[in-house]
């Protein structure tokens, strides 16, 4: 069985946290695509979701799925994403896809975070994959100082613009032993505009498919 299977047996597993006539939240990523390409096959009608990223807009458009904005919605009952490091606090690592503002916003914004992932994104320690930090581009090289004093090695993502027109570096190497603390040191860095760091507002329930089945991890 494939990495890309495993992500789907999560996505479908998160299924049973949707109810009908919601409007849910919907992150960014391979594995919440095949979560929207379920819920498109299911029989829940759900009244729309909030979209993270004009990716995700774009095939929930496809599938028929209505995009509503978080503006005019208010708060969500729940948010579906996935990760790209994730501990057994649900704290993770996001960002990899480049859509990290938007997502922390939805995540804020709903009563559950229902995450989900191939089994391979568990680690007993984050910090493997590097770190996605979105900055305003005039201060790009302002905030890589502030991350290499901070023992961090900052590497400017190539060719890539986010979808609110920034940057991102993606950081090597920071102390991430006490990820709440380093989340916040991060974010008041002037220039930054979401560290991806889930910490603070990490997951409710994380779905982890393998080739076993569908675990679940709640904090
Ligand atoms: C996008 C993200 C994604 O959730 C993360 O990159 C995981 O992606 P995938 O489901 O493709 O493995 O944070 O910004």
């Amino acid at each position: 069985m494939s990495t890309d299977q495993h992500k789907q047996r999560a996505a479908e597993a998160a299924l049973r946290f949707v109810e009908a006539g919601s409007v849910i939240g919907i992150g960014t990523g391979s594995t919440v695509n095949h979560f929207i390409d379920a819920l498109a096959r299911s029989d829940i009608n759900i009244e729309g979701a909030v979209s993270s990223s004009e990716a995700t807009t774009h095939w929930l458009k496809a599938v028929g799925i209505r995009v509503l904005e978080l503006n005019t919605t208010g708060n969500l009952p729940l948010y579906v994403d996935g990760a790209d490091e994730a501990n057994r606090l649900l704290q993770l690592i996001k960002g990899g896809g480049g859509a990290l503002t938007r997502e922390k916003i939805i995540a804020a914004a709903s009563q559950r975070f229902v995450c989900i992932a191939d089994r391979a994104k568990l680690v007993e320690r984050l910090g493997e994959f590097p770190l996605p930090i979105e900055v305003i581009p005039m201060a790009r090289s302002f905030v890589a100082r502030q991350l290499v004093k901070l023992g961090g090695q900052p590497e400017l993502r190539a060719d890539f613009t986010t979808d609110n027109g920034n940057q991102i570096l993606d950081v090597r190497n920071l102390p991430l032993q006490e990820p709440i603390k380093l989340e916040t040191e991060l974010s008041l860095i002037p220039g930054v505009v979401t560290v991806g760091l889930f910490a603070r507002r990490g997951a409710d329930v994380l779905l982890l498919g393998d080739s076993t089945g569908v675990q679940e991890i709640r904090p």
